[in-house]
Formats: structure tokens, sequence, C-alpha cells
């Protein structure tokens, strides 16, 4: 197993890694910079990003504005070197690296680890 490329949101640990479940989404080649792919992962609606560096992200599909699941949509773009998607209902930006909303920061999505193995994009939602 070779893990190319890893995204944990700040409260996870290296070793937390071998105690979680890994759901492969789909081939890392598969993502496209900026474009947003959904996913339902152990019963969670996911949205995972290619950053335009290369990193990989997911955070809940679920607008918590409109409460639609449309995240996946969004538009995605980078403020200053934040990776950010925003809403395509009412386009409210979050941060993909702390789910925290850009312009409202009581308002968060539940962000999600990601990694990379053997070229396939896995999400652990738990
Ligand atoms: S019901 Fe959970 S994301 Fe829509």
């Amino acid at each position: 197993m070779t893990i190319i490329e890893q995204h944990a949101p700040a409260a996870y640990t290296a070793r937390d890694e071998a105690s979680r479940t890994w759901t492969p989404v789909c081939a890392y080649t598969d993502l496209v910079p900026e474009l947003g792919v959904a996913a339902l992962v152990a019963g969670e609606q996911v949205a995972v990003f290619r950053a335009f560096d290369g990193r990989v992200f997911a955070v809940g599909n679920r607008d918590p504005y409109s409460g639609a699941c449309v995240m996946s949509r969004g538009i995605a773009g980078t403020r200053g070197d934040e990776p950010f998607v925003a809403t395509p209902m009412h386009k409210q930006a979050f941060s993909l690296v702390t789910g925290i909303c850009l312009d409202d920061p009581g308002t968060a999505l539940p962000t999600y680890p990601t990694r990379v193995t053997d070229g396939t994009v896995e999400v652990s939602v738990e």
C-alpha cells in the first residue's frame, strides 16, 4: 500500500489511521482540480475536491444555509493559501481545510480525512 497524499482535519492524528474505516471513492485521476464529486460514505453525503495544488479534501455535501445537498457542485477556488468551496445557492465560501465559512465563521461544514492509496482516493467518516 502506497499512500502518496494525505489530508486530515486538525484534530486527526496519524495514530488514528489504523482504527479508521477508509472508503474508496474514485481514482485520483478522475478528480478534476476544483471540480467536486459527491460520494456516499458510510451513509454520509460527502463532497470531495482536488485543490489546485493537488491536495484532496472531503467536506459534508449539505449546504448549511439552504439545507440542500449541493456542495459538490459548488465553485471551488483559493483565497490566499486557503482552498475553499462556495455553495452554488447563495455563494457563501467554506474553507476546505477547516470547513469554516469564510464569510460567517459561526457556520461550518463537517470535514473528513482523506488519503490516496495506490491512486485511489479514500475518505473516512468515522
Ligand atoms: S441528507 Fe445529509 S447531505 Fe443531504
